[in-house]
């Protein structure tokens, strides 16, 4: 069954759109990109070019006009009928709202073929928050990529109870098939295997520093250190940038709504947002 993916459209060319659209195509697949009107496909443009530049830069298999060359594989659209009316499998990446996401389904429901896989690539929803408005329940799971989907090629895949897992079986070969590194998901987790992770650790980093345990520096020290990881938490948390946890924090409980204000008072009021700044625990360049 994996081998009738072929043509994969992906809605969304933002920041992960663009990405799992692209690595799709430098991986010899035929990818529609899919993105709301013109003034989109011209920034979705602007993220392929960059993305050829940056995959000839870090990916070793990319030379030698590799890059370039996913592009002729790579079409751009903003109707959605023609995007989709040959789509073996569709990966949606529209914004993190659930209306605008329920709403996009309902309409790939009628203009889909019956024979496509729909996967979301939502961080925060689960597939269930979305499943009815697919008409296709057994055709539909999360496929799940991490921001630098080139280096970082962890992609988790989780069904409903509903998820046919023949259908399962087929995402998990193409996962394989461009290069990622299939988690799989046995049951609906929200945060997946890793933000279940990340996200705990990380808030407890922030806990140490705001209470007045311990400094960040000394705390990476710790980390890295004591269990020989290359990077501490607050060199995550630089490199994901501070709006990100404080956006988490400040819709969790009583303490968690104090560390999310000491970030803003502290970090993000005075501009220091990570690495993209220049600066967030700790000062680049
Ligand atoms: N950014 C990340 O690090 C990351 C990582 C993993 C998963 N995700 C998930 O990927 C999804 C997209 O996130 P992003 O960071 O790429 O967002 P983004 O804002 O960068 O891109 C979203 C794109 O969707 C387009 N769009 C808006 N409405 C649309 C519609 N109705 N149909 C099709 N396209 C539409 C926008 O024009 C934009 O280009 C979210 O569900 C998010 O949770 C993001």
């Amino acid at each position: 069954m994996s081998s009738d993916i072929r043509h994969v459209t992906v809605l969304g060319a933002g920041v992960l759109g663009s990405q799992i659209a692209f690595q799709s195509a430098f991986k010899g697949f035929t990818v529609v990109s899919y993105d709301i009107d013109d003034d989109a496909l011209q920034a979705a443009k602007k993220r392929y070019d960059t993305l050829v530049t940056t995959y000839a830069e870090e990916v070793p298999d990319a030379k030698d006009g590799a890059a370039v060359a996913a592009l002729d594989r790579l079409t751009v659209t903003c109707d959605l009928p023609e995007a989709v009316e040959d789509a073996d499998l569709v990966i949606e990446a529209v914004p993190e709202v659930l209306a605008l996401k329920r709403q996009t389904y309902k309409k790939l429901a009628t203009l889909a073929p019956p024979r496509t896989i729909f996967a979301t690539n939502s961080s925060t929803l689960l597939p269930s928050d979305l499943k009815d408005a697919t008409g296709r329940p057994d055709r539909f799971l999360a496929l799940h990529f991490a921001n630098r989907v080139w280096q970082f090629n962890t992609a988790e895949i989780m069904g409903t109870t509903d998820t046919d897992p023949e259908v399962y079986a087929a995402v998990v070969e193409f996962a394989k098939a461009i290069g990622m590194v299939p988690i799989a998901l046995h049951k609906e987790k929200a945060g997946y295997v890793l933000n279940s992770l990340l996200a705990p650790f990380l808030e407890a980093a922030t806990e140490l520093a705001f209470g007045g345990y311990a400094d960040p520096p000394d705390v990476d020290s710790t980390w890295r250190i004591a269990t020989g990881a290359p990077l501490g938490p607050f060199q995550m948390l630089d490199i994901i940038g501070l709006t990100t946890p404080y956006n988490i924090m400040v819709h969790g409980g009583a303490e968690s709504q104090k560390i999310a204000a000491w970030l803003k008072e502290n970090y993000i009021d005075r501009g220091k947002l990570g690495l993209a700044t220049g600066e967030g625990f700790y000062k680049y360049g």
